[in-house]
């Protein structure tokens, strides 16, 4: 039994994560400041006696520093960042604060406490618009293209000098688009409050076709839980995902079938990305994490189709 800290506990991913480490056992100390978490998320496990829910913005490196020694943290997973990258495109101070400055907090709070052990959520986004190239782990010269993208990149690069200085031992996840039970944003989300609203016409950022892979957020938990635990030295860095992609027209024409709408007319608004900002299509090297016998169980089509049918609508 370990005693974990999980930073953006009460979000879509992070809630699924604290129910998994508790299942295995551990003590789970919850890590929010309810920007776009929710305290129903991890209501299930509020009887734990091994669960502990704290409002807190872990920007706050005292407050962090004395929670961290108070509870003994052994292990650090670091979700905490913001999630909504439209928002952030119209204030780039919001992925500034709560995506880099999180990872900072986070990093000074562990080399003030000594703790060594972190999980740390990045993005697909810091490739950027990569294309023609096999974009693997180690590609250099990478250009973000959102302040999201650009923030989750500049914390992998003060988590590399903190784990050197340190002695840290990192694992890094690279997402893509991750889906499932619980989800707060992104295109099924956007399209269900717009359906519900007006179950006639159905306005798609772009012109449809943008395309990316979608990860279950069960076969992920799944991944982050079994790498975190193996040994390792400095930072270790993986791509995770799917190998296939799902079109924002697949994507609407899957949701209308769950509705159970038909003849929804689709209004697109043009061009071939959803927002300045937006990567419409990519697909990067899974050839490192396949190699360890890493396979989801889902694959991107069948992500959106367990997404739906986990959603009571
Ligand atoms: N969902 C995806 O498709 C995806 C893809 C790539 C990477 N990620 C990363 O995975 C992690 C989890 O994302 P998610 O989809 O669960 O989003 P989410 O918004 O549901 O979770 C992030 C959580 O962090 C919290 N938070 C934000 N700023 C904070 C602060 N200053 N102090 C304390 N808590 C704060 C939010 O309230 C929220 O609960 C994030 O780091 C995100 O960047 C997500």
């Amino acid at each position: 039994m370990e005693n974990i800290l999980v930073t953006g506990g009460a979000g879509f991913i992070g809630s699924h994560l604290v129910g998994r480490l508790l299942s295995e056992g551990n003590r789970v100390i919850a890590a929010d400041n309810f920007t776009l978490g929710r305290k129903e998320n991890v209501a299930a496990y509020a009887g734990n006696p091994n669960f502990e829910l704290v409002e807190m913005d872990v920007q706050n490196i005292d407050e962090l520093e004395a929670l961290m020694n108070k509870n003994k943290i052994d292990r650090v997973y670091h979700l905490a960042a913001n999630s909504d990258i439209q928002q952030s495109a119209k204030d780039p101070m919001i992925d500034y604060r709560n995506t880099f400055n999180t990872t900072y907090g986070v990093l000074e709070a562990m080399r003030r406490t000594g703790c060594k052990k972190l999980f740390f959520s990045s993005t697909s986004a810091v490739y950027g618009e990569m294309t023609d190239v096999n974009v693997t782990e180690d590609i250099g010269g990478l250009a973000p293209i959102s302040y999201y993208g650009g923030a989750k990149l500049a914390s992998e690069a003060f988590i590399s000098s903190y784990a050197h200085m340190n002695d840290l031992e990192v694992l890094i996840f690279r997402f893509p688009n991750v889906i499932g039970p619980n989800l707060t944003h992104g295109v099924i989300f956007d399209f269900i409050k717009k359906l519900q609203a007006n179950p006639e016409e159905l306005t798609i950022l772009g012109d449809g076709t943008q395309c990316k892979p979608y990860l279950y957020v069960i076969d992920l938990v799944d991944a982050i839980y079994h790498y975190s635990m193996k040994e390792r030295k400095g930072v270790e860095i993986f791509n995770i995902g799917v190998e296939n992609a799902t079109t924002v027209k697949e994507i609407a024409d899957m949701v209308c079938e769950r509705l159970g709408l038909k003849n929804v007319k689709y209004k697109y608004t043009g061009g071939n990305i959803g927002w300045k900002g937006d990567v419409p299509r990519f697909q990067y090297d899974l050839s490192k994490i396949k190699a360890t016998g890493w396979k989801p169980e889902h694959d991107s089509n069948g992500s959106v189709k367990a997404t739906l049918d986990s959603l009571d609508i």
